[in-house]
């Protein structure tokens, strides 16, 4: 099974990544220890930002394409959206936005887990809700998601495993969705 992870965050220290990572860990070792995990970096497919000016000029960039061709490869994705002012970063939102372009079901009917994470008590809760919300005219699957709050509390930054019991329960119980 293939599957490819990224946080929707163009963060080098990215709290986004290093949940989705630990994530990715945990499916491999104890869910689907055959999953071919690819941890994808947004920073490698940054584009202008986007405008109906841009993209009749010169139509839309090849990264667009490349991030298409990724998310299609793969046979489920695993996401933990940063949450800035409610909602996507700029960074995903301007890949999204590219990606759309190309076909509006930009998740190409995917089954995904969708997470979040930030430094406080709201856990990114925002932009996960909107997420799913907005999943279906995506070509979302949506098979779980799970909001970490405060996450330098739960997080071993040092280790890259969750604390908490409880949430690392949660995780996986979602992750397990993609069994
Ligand atoms: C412009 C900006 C807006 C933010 N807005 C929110 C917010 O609405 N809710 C929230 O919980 N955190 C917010 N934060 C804090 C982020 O959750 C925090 O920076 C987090 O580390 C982002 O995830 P990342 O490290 O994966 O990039 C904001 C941060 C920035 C820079």
């Amino acid at each position: 099974m293939r599957i490819l992870a990224f946080a929707a965050s163009n963060s080098s220290k990215s709290i986004n990544k290093q949940l989705v990572a630990h994530a990715a860990d945990v499916l491999k070792a104890d869910i689907i220890t055959d999953a071919d995990i690819e941890m994808l970096d947004i920073n490698d497919y940054e584009m202008p930002i986007y405008s109906s000016d841009r993209e009749e000029a010169g139509g839309i960039p090849d990264l667009a394409h490349q991030f298409a061709a990724k998310i299609g490869a793969a046979d489920a994705l695993l996401i933990s959206f940063a949450e800035h002012n409610g909602y996507y970063s700029a960074a995903y939102k301007n890949l999204f936005d590219w990606t759309s372009r190309i076909d509006g079901k930009v998740y190409q009917d995917k089954p995904m887990v969708i997470l979040a994470t930030s430094p406080g008590p709201g856990g990114a809760a925002s932009v996960l809700g909107s997420a799913k919300t907005s999943a279906p005219y995506f070509g979302a699957d949506v098979k779980a998601d799970l909001s970490v709050a405060s996450f330098y509390d739960v997080f071993d930054m040092e280790n890259g495993r969750i604390k908490d019991a409880d949430i690392q329960a949660k995780l996986e119980a979602a992750l397990a969705t993609l069994k």
